[in-house]
């Protein structure tokens, strides 16, 4: 063994503190549901001790801590004398064979089974436990839990199944066309949540002439017609606000970015952006104010803020592209700054409970990801929950999928998961209340009645990557058919 150490590097031996591991092979927690009443049993110490090598290192499946709050009658607990020594023989076997066994305590606080004595939940407010609890129940009642009801504020959404921003590029002269009007109420359906493709807040930085702006007036006019045709059959719908910053298109007018001359420029920026000055930023500030309240005139039921995608708050948010040295740069405070400012105005214009956030800290930014998401998206998490933000909409790249739970816990509000989601794993992340709603961007493109079809278990059309943004006002747009079309 000792000559093979260095090409079978998990089997080589190794001190953790006083325990001499003769290998690194370690057997983790494992629930087995085997240990009936809270009891270990006897058939337990085969199961472990099949598992034992002389210095192996075992954890014990999850174990009670207290009978306040428990996950299943058959988990073992560890609160009482019985099942200490319940225990014993188990631990025996494990050390009979030379193993190193460590017990796994737990205490699952609002992932208790409610239907068990004692049951306690350990969570803060009692709105949320009230909330979770009716969530869980809703889930769990229906075959289809994305189908289910959801209490979002104070929109009562009849299914989970929301509808992301998607730039469509339709949208001639940053101006909503009347096709928009078939494209939503297509995909609209009574109580179902529709976000709109990215807005322009204003002119100053602009992605494409062809997707539609929300700082003028005739802007917000052409809007009504859309937004009436969603609530017309009953939808709830949001207008996603965005800044493209540095990603402006530079050929169009009043072009301003922020930003300084790094390597990769050359191949995605030209010309080089330039770093806005502090003194400029409140005018980006009231620009999102400002198209904010013309959403409302428009009859928006909320706004999303686009503070995803390596647009201008994402800039500002990800330490490996700003490298700022004043106030907005830095520190994580720092960088978060300017996020919260437009939140917090737009939120004071609006109300909160009318406001979400979308984020995609997890993803590259043009090659570069911050150097540490978890805690930036933690921190920002904390801090919308300080400003009763309606909800964070985030996206979860392939690479890193199911990177939400730290957000989860640090945001009150609701939480709406993105990226490469069908039905069977939205299905499961509705169930395990891994997030309150689940978007589907390509899958409710190409299938405008996307709930209907899962709650039919139906075939899906597929979407045609190349009219995602061709300009015509048909094609790959409004003309991907329906169920009842398709039979
Ligand atoms: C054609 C297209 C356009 C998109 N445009 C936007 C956009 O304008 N704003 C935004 O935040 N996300 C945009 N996204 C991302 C979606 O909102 C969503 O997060 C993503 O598509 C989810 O992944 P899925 O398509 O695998 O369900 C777009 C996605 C697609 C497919």
């Amino acid at each position: 063994m000792a000559s093979n150490s260095t090409s079978v590097s998990l089997l080589t031996p190794y001190k953790m503190g006083s325990f001499e591991l003769s290998h690194r092979v370690v057997m983790p927690p494992m629930t087995r549901k085997r240990s009936y009443n809270n009891t270990p049993q006897s058939h337990a110490i085969e199961y472990y001790a099949q598992r034992t090598t002389k210095g192996g290192f075992l954890i014990s499946e999850s174990t009670s801590a207290s009978d306040i709050s428990n996950g299943s009658p058959n988990m073992p607990g560890i609160w009482t004398e019985d099942q200490a020594e319940a225990w014993k023989p188990i631990v025996d076997s494990v050390h009979g064979k030379g193993g190193v066994f460590f017990c796994q305590l737990w205490h699952p606080g609002r992932l208790s089974d409610s239907s068990l004595n004692n049951f306690l939940i350990a969570w803060n407010a009692a709105n949320k436990k009230k909330k979770f609890i009716e969530t869980e129940m809703a889930a769990k009642s229906s075959p289809v839990p994305l189908l289910t009801p959801y209490k979002m504020g104070s929109f009562e959404l009849s299914h989970r199944v929301v509808m992301p921003p998607m730039t469509r590029n339709r949208s001639y002269n940053n101006t909503p066309q009347p096709h928009a009007i078939e494209y939503y109420a297509q995909r609209a359906t009574k109580g179902g949540f529709i976000i709109s493709e990215s807005t322009s807040a204003s002119d100053i930085s602009n992605g494409s002439p062809n997707m539609p702006g929300i700082w003028t007036k005739d802007q917000t006019e052409a809007w009504k017609p859309i937004v009436d045709s969603v609530h017309g059959k009953g939808g709830v719908f949001f207008c996603q606000l965005w800044h493209p910053g540095r990603l402006s298109d530079s050929t169009l007018n009043n072009f301003i970015m922020f930003w300084k001359a790094v390597p990769d420029d050359g191949e995605y920026f030209k010309p080089t952006p330039k770093q806005l000055k502090a003194n400029e930023l409140p005018l980006i500030v009231n620009n999102f104010r400002i198209a904010a309240r013309n959403a409302i005139e428009a009859g928006f039921d909320g706004v999303e803020i686009n503070s995803a995608n390596s647009y201008i708050i994402d800039q500002f948010l990800n330490d490996q592209v700003n490298d700022r040295t004043d106030e907005y740069g830095g520190s994580i405070e720092n960088r978060c700054r300017l996020a919260l400012e437009i939140i917090g105005a737009v939120v004071e214009e609006i109300g909160a409970d009318r406001v979400g956030i979308k984020l995609s800290l997890f993803s590259e930014v043009y090659g570069k990801k911050d150097s540490n998401p978890e805690f930036l998206s933690t921190y920002l998490a904390s801090e919308l929950t300080k400003l009763g933000v309606l909800y964070l909409h985030v996206f979860e790249p392939k690479d890193e999928p199911r990177c939400l739970k730290s957000i989860r816990s640090a945001f009150e509000g609701t939480l709406i998961a993105s990226g490469g989601y069908n039905k069977t794993d939205g299905d499961e992340a509705i169930t395990e209340s891994y997030a309150d709603l689940v978007s589907f961007g390509r899958l409710f493109l190409a299938n405008p009645d996307l709930p209907k079809r899962f709650e039919a278990n139906a075939p899906l059309n597929k979407h045609d990557r190349s009219t995602f943004y061709k300009t015509d006002p048909v094609v790959g747009y409004t003309d991907y058919p329906s169920l009842e079309i398709a039979c």
